[in-house]
């Protein structure tokens, strides 16, 4: 039965099985201590896994302390951080099959702000505010403060601590590193002539402004065990007149591949304000040209919500993998609603084994049978 469900069937990423083609998309949680995990990330990647999707992503991590998003980042620019993030790991593995992957990335002008719950503004001198960096000195948006334009060194700099976070990735023990290239973050801001307005050769022509986005991506990969997959995260449309566009998308996405690019997962916005069109399954379109024109392994996101609508990306070749975010905050049991819906054994832990509906009752009358059922 199984077999003719797509969500549920494995996917294969450079020799990594994945046991089925749901993922949970990465969410920062705002919940760490100089970049190290705490124990609020145990329970929530804990119980993630533990509802059986095929690919948990954790949540967007510093390669170095000036580029977490907020102070409340994760990060892998120590020991502790390492340390931590490995303890995560070793933890939540044992409870499900989910192939954990580290999202690496650098928040580069969207830096030094206050967490959501705060505000989500630019952090004040008072709150611990920090210089941040961008291809060009230009301020997220009206009231940021001006970004410090990227030098050389920096460049340098970027490259290796992107490569040294990828390896304490691996040592930590994750299956699979992510690299954020998008959102309006570092790599993005490259990629965007809205954000990069630079006239040297990091600037201009696409050409010049993938130039450090594939640097980071070549010693991302080099740092990695030839066998570990490596995928990457894009704003495949910044919305915004004379923005980055899904034409350049695929240019940049087919440079990725050839430079050991596995997967691509398909996001978009996020570079400066924009109205996007947020309806159900808004980027699947964007994920699909993409897996199209480039042939990479694409993953889709963005309001998939239903498990008709998310099995049907992958059944009309939108997508080889669904992601969803906040659908599995509401209900991390996403996986075991979805396999109910398409007549899939859902994945229990043998210690859950007693709510299967043949042997529970009380499954008939549950308030989430009524939304989803
Ligand atoms: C609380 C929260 C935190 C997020 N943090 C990240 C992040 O760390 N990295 C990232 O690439 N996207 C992040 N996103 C975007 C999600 O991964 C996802 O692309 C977006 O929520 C759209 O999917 P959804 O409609 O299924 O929620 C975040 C979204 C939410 C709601």
């Amino acid at each position: 039965m199984a077999k003719d469900v797509r969500l549920f069937q494995p996917l294969t990423i450079r020799g990594l099985e994945l046991a089925n083609r749901i993922v949970v998309a990465p969410m920062c949680q705002y919940s760490a201590v100089d970049g190290v995990a705490g124990d609020w990330h145990l329970q929530h990647y804990g119980a993630l896994v533990a509802s059986g999707p095929g690919q948990v992503v954790l949540e967007a991590t510093a390669v170095e302390a000036a580029g977490r998003i907020t102070p409340y980042d994760l990060g892998l620019y120590s020991d502790a951080a390492e340390q931590a993030m490995a303890r995560l790991i070793k933890t939540i593995r044992q409870f499900g099959k989910a192939r954990i992957t580290v999202q690496i990335a650098h928040a580069g002008r969207k830096g030094s702000s206050q967490r959501p719950w705060d505000g989500g503004g630019p952090l004040s001198a008072a709150e611990g505010s920090w210089q941040t960096i961008s291809p060009s000195p230009v301020p997220f948006a009206d009231g940021w403060p001006a970004p410090a334009e990227i030098g050389p060194y920096d460049i340098d700099r970027l490259r290796q601590a992107f490569a040294d976070a990828a390896s304490r990735a691996d040592r930590a023990g994750a299956d699979m590193v992510e690299v954020h290239s998008a959102h309006g973050y570092l790599l993005h801001q490259f990629l965007s002539p809205l954000s990069n307005r630079r006239d040297d050769v990091y600037g201009g022509s696409l050409e010049n402004r993938m130039r450090f986005p594939l640097a980071i991506v070549r010693s991302v990969r080099r740092a990695l065990p030839s066998g570990k997959p490596l995928g990457i995260r894009v704003s495949a449309s910044d919305w915004l007149d004379g923005g980055f566009t899904p034409e350049e998308a695929v240019e940049y996405l087919i440079a990725c591949k050839s430079e050991g690019v596995d997967y691509v997962c398909v996001s978009s916005g996020g570079l400066a304000e924009a109205k996007i069109p947020t309806r159900p399954g808004y980027q699947v379109d964007l994920a699909w040209k993409i897996r199209r024109e480039t042939g990479l392994l694409t993953r889709a996101v963005g309001l998939i919500t239903d498990p008709d609508q998310a099995e049907a990306v992958l059944v009309n070749g939108r997508a080889d993998l669904v992601a969803l975010g906040r659908a599995f905050l509401d209900d991390p049991r996403w996986v075991w609603r979805a396999a109910e819906a398409l007549g899939v054994p859902p994945p229990y832990p043998s210690q859950y084994m007693r709510v299967q509906p043949k042997v529970w009752p009380g499954a008939k009358t549950r308030p989430r049978t009524l939304i989803t059922g």
